[in-house]
């Protein structure tokens, strides 16, 4: 399963790069305007920090407007790992039509459905995002939803890629990965959660010590 980091926040995405351990990046409206930044620019730098899909979200509600924004993005961003991020809706749907015919990468986002997840896969979508964390929230098990979405996808060979977004803990990460999940998409505080494990913290501490001690034997 591939890793993408889920944040607009260009030093988080800087470190995450660093470790090696991904290999895209999404962001969404809120992610955006948490980090109080013009769009463009973040999503530009963000295209010189990882050389892969980079998923920038429209945000029309119309389907010739969603394609107007898509089709400026790529004029402005002018980067081949762009992927204009689509909202679950009819509209939605028919924009990601129109830009699958053009060659253009799409992520159709707020997937709570199996049944959204086909229609968005139908429709031409390249990656669809199933929201494990916002399901658990309201009392459904997110997990189940992205494995039924699996179950589907592999039955008839769908190439749309399974994005699990709304990712909340490391145990989420695993268990997507579980369920065959193509990708997880993961805030950076959660990949260092993922690093941390208490016994290898106390590890390191008594290999230093015992090595201390050896070099003291040497003295
Ligand atoms: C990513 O594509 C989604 O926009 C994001 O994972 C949503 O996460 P949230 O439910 O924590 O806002």
């Amino acid at each position: 399963m591939k890793l993408f980091i889920d944040t607009a926040n260009v030093e988080d995405i800087r470190r995450a790069n660093d470790l090696g351990v991904i290999c895209g990046v999404t962001t969404n409206p809120s992610l955006i305007a948490k980090e109080g930044r013009d769009f463009v620019e973040v999503v530009k730098e963000i295209a010189e920090i990882v050389d892969g899909p980079i998923s920038a979200e429209v945000i029309s509600v119309e389907a010739d407007k969603m394609v107007t924004e898509a089709l400026e993005l790529y004029r402005t961003i002018n980067n081949k790992n762009l992927v204009i991020k689509i909202p679950m809706c009819a509209e939605g749907l028919k924009a990601t039509k129109q830009l699958a015919a053009m060659g253009i990468k799409t992520n159709v986002t707020l997937i709570f459905s199996t049944a959204q997840a086909l229609l968005a896969a139908k429709a031409g979508a390249t990656y669809v995002s199933p929201f494990v964390g916002r399901l658990d929230d309201i009392g459904f098990e997110g997990i189940d939803l992205v494995e039924d979405i699996v179950k589907i996808f592999r039955n008839y060979a769908i190439k749309t890629e399974i994005i699990s977004a709304s990712i909340r803990s490391s145990n989420h990460v695993i268990e997507v990965a579980r369920v065959g999940s193509d990708i997880a998409t993961v805030p950076y505080k959660i990949i260092e959660s993922m690093i941390q494990h208490p016994l290898t913290v106390s590890g390191i501490q008594r290999f230093l010590d015992d090595w201390a001690k050896v070099e003291q034997q040497q003295i």
